[in-house]
Formats: structure tokens, sequence, C-alpha cells
């Protein structure tokens, strides 16, 4: 039997961002569910007139497989609409655990992080030659527990591009923490709010500025909070992919 259930990553905000193929499955599909805090609710312009539209932020996880449930009974299509990627902070595990109870089908399609769309709203790599090759995506423990070996703290000791999601009210904790862990207070560290929205806030500082100029400007959600030398403006480091010797890059 054909899938009938998709999770679908919707992008940081800004609709044009969705994948085609996941435009294409909200376009046929009868059931639609999201979360409108988190998911721009023009993605729904695409949806058929009379598709049923669900607003997941009020409906527990029994009632959400609950819903999709009974749409696969009747043979309707069911498109789960995840902010950003559904694989990071996307809560998907569970929903999918309870559908393979069910022996409910489901594919996943791949979202335009809002990590990605914060990288690109400042224009930076996150990968820089020889100041850092490895970035690490995490948050401060908040209703959700961190394992204690993955606190920032220890986490900053790597000195590595940081890339902290589900943070921004906690951004004193969270600077704290870094210069615990072995930041210097100089490191470059920015913070993208609304990523992609027409509302979106960008600010680009040092670590030691940081906080004060996230609770000026009255940030709490939505934000992704970047950290590492990657984001040194000044640096002229090259790759090898351009080199003389080598002829076309990637
Ligand atoms: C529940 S998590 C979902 C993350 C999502 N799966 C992703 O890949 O972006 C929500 C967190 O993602 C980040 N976030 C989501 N949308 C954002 C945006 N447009 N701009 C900046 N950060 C965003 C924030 O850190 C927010 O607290």
């Amino acid at each position: 039997m054909a899938v009938q259930v998709y999770f679908i990553g919707a992008g940081p905000g800004d609709p044009e961002l969705l994948t085609i193929k996941g435009k294409e499955i909200i376009e046929r599909a009868e059931v639609i569910i999201y979360a409108d805090s988190l998911i721009n609710p023009e993605i729904c312009q695409f949806a058929k007139p009379d598709a049923e539209i669900h607003c997941s932020a009020s409906l527990s996880l029994e009632e959400i497989t609950d819903t999709i449930e009974n749409a696969v009974k009747q043979g309707r299509l069911v498109a789960r609409l995840q902010s950003g990627d559904p694989s990071i902070y996307g809560a998907i595990k569970e929903q999918m655990a309870v559908l393979d109870e069910k022996e409910i089908e489901y594919e996943i399609i791949p979202g335009v992080s809002s990590l990605f769309a914060a990288a690109a709203s400042i224009k930076t790599e996150l990968t820089i030659p020889e100041l850092s090759q490895t970035v690490i995506i995490t948050r401060m423990e908040g209703n959700t527990p961190v394992p204690a070996r993955e606190s920032l703290k220890s986490l900053a000791a790597h000195q590595s591009a940081m890339a902290i999601f589900l943070s921004a009210s906690l951004i004193n904790e969270v600077v704290a923490s870094l210069l615990d862990g072995g930041y210097s207070p100089e490191t470059p560290a920015a913070v993208v709010c609304r990523a992609t929205w027409n509302d979106e806030v960008v600010v680009r500082t040092l670590l030691k500025h940081l906080a004060e100029r996230v609770n000026e400007l009255g940030i709490k959600k939505q934000a992704i909070i970047l950290v590492g030398k990657f984001l040194d403006q000044q640096s002229k480091r090259r790759s090898r992919l351009y080199g003389k010797e080598k002829k076309g890059g990637v």
C-alpha cells in the first residue's frame, strides 16, 4: 500500500525554503498537522482548499497520532509538518514509535534546518580551514534533560564551532558555561532570531557582550546561538579546494 503519512521538514520560516518534494505532498495532503508557533502558516497556502488543518501546539502526542491513524483509516494523505529539519529537536522519534506500534507506514522528507538558515543569514561558513572543521549542535538543559557529559561547559573544551538551539531564554547561563568551559571572552558570537522570517534579527558580537545584547533585544525564543572562531570576519584562511595546483573547485 502507498505511504499515507509524511513527516515534512518545513524549513525555518520562509515558505520558499520548503523542498519541492515537501511542497508537492502538502499540495496533495488531505490532512495537515503543524505547530503554527514555529512554522509559517503561509505554508498552508499550498494546501488544497478543503484540506483539514490541525494546529499541533494544543494537541498531545496521543491526539496527534490518533488524528493520523483516523485519517489513514479513511484512506487520506497526511502531512505532518515539522519546523526546520525533522531530525533536529523535532521530537519525531516518539511520534514514529506510536505509528510503528499501530503498523502505520510513514516517510520523512528532510528540510532546511534553522541552523543552516542562520548561517546563511549571517553569510558565514561553519567549517573554516584551520579554525574549525567540527560543528557541535547542542542546547542548554531545559525541560528536556541533557546528559552531564554533554554540558555546554564540557563541550566548550573542543573550541569548535557551536550552534546552540532552544536556549536564548537562558543566555546568561549559556555565556557563563561557555566562558567557564574555556572559550575566550573575545570569541566571536552571533544570534539569529527568526531566521528567514520578515522580522529576523541578527546580532554579531563577542562572547563577552553576547548576553547583554540578547537581553537588550529581548530575544527569548526561535533563536540560534552561534559561537566560535569561524565567525571571525577578519579571517582570510583559504581551503585547498581552489588552490592553483588544483583545477576546478567544488
Ligand atoms: C523545537 S526546535 C526545532 C528545530 C528544527 N527542527 C530545526 O531544524 O531548525 C526549535 C528551536 O529551533 C530554533 N529555531 C527554529 N526556527 C528558527 C528560526 N527561524 N530562526 C532561528 N532559530 C530557529 C530555535 O533554537 C528554537 O528554539
